[in-house]
């Protein structure tokens, strides 16, 4: 058996256990940088993303900002420079939990300035190391740390949450069903919605008939040829309707590999 570079390995362990050390060699990491090492691995320890970190498939660094903190107190944060509300963590702070482990992968930090997240950067990310991901809380960070660290912003999108915590277990659950053999069914990544640059198709389950509600008919046929076609219509037509940015850059590749 392939050695997995680890000390040894308790079958028994919980999604909470196996987030505190980088263990495994070779194994997808998320390295996580927080002021809230109790949020993790939330929701990624539920489920698939959790059966897969307890089967060691992936697993969770998380490093707590506090404990690079100032003085007594420990203290993260300080007044914007220039006046106006709220607090701003410390770049000296976020360098010294930074360099405190090494990085994994790309260094991102959660922001709302960010290149919006989505289904291809899950891609990469799931191709690649692992990721490390700074959560940014009150007015965010200094902006030297990302100066100087060369960190890429990414944002889950147009609104504001209180921290980036959300963020990154969102951004590590749709890279970590990426990974290979965390899906049962890996046939269901391709066919979902963005795999192709469509929405998926509608999706339908027994009774055929509910509250007068019939199923497609084409979907009973069992004639797979007229199936793939009547999802692949139904996946444009959806794709069209509600979002034009992808279908017109569903156009343009097709044109594009036409040509
Ligand atoms: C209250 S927000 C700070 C918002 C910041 N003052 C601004 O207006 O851009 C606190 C932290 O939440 C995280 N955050 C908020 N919205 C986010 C989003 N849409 N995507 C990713 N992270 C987000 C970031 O890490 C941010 O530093």
């Amino acid at each position: 058996m392939r050695s997995l570079g680890r000390k040894s390995i308790s079958a028994s362990a919980q999604p909470r256990d196996l987030m505190q050390e980088r263990e495994l060699e070779n194994t997808w990491t998320a390295r996580v940088l927080t002021l809230y090492p109790d949020m993790f691995p939330g929701i990624l320890g539920q489920s698939l993303t959790g059966k897969a970190l307890k089967d060691r498939l992936w697993q969770m660094e998380v490093t707590d900002i506090r404990q690079f903190g100032l003085g007594k107190h420990r203290a993260v944060d300080d007044t914007p420079t220039g006046g106006g509300a709220g607090m701003v963590l410390r770049a000296d702070v976020l360098d010294a939990a930074i360099a405190s482990r090494p990085v994994v992968g790309p260094l991102i930090y959660l922001s709302p300035r960010g290149r919006r997240f989505d289904q291809a950067m899950a891609h990469n990310l799931a191709a690649g190391p692992g990721v490390t991901l700074l959560c940014g809380r009150f007015e965010g960070v200094d902006e030297r740390i990302i100066e100087s660290r060369q960190i890429i912003e990414v944002s889950l999108g147009d609104f504001i949450l209180t921290g980036g915590e959300l963020a990154a277990q969102a951004m590590i659950d749709a890279t970590v069903r990426l990974l290979p053999n965390v899906l049962g069914n890996a046939s269901s990544v391709e066919e979902e919605s963005f795999s192709s640059g469509l929405l998926e198709h509608p999706q339908y389950t027994r009774p055929n008939d509910w509250g007068g509600r019939a199923v497609p008919p084409v979907l009973i046929s069992g004639h797979h040829g007229k199936i793939a076609e009547w999802r692949r219509t139904q996946s444009e037509k959806l794709t069209q309707d509600r979002r034009p940015d992808l279908w017109a850059a569903y156009q343009a590749r097709k044109d594009h590999e036409g040509s």
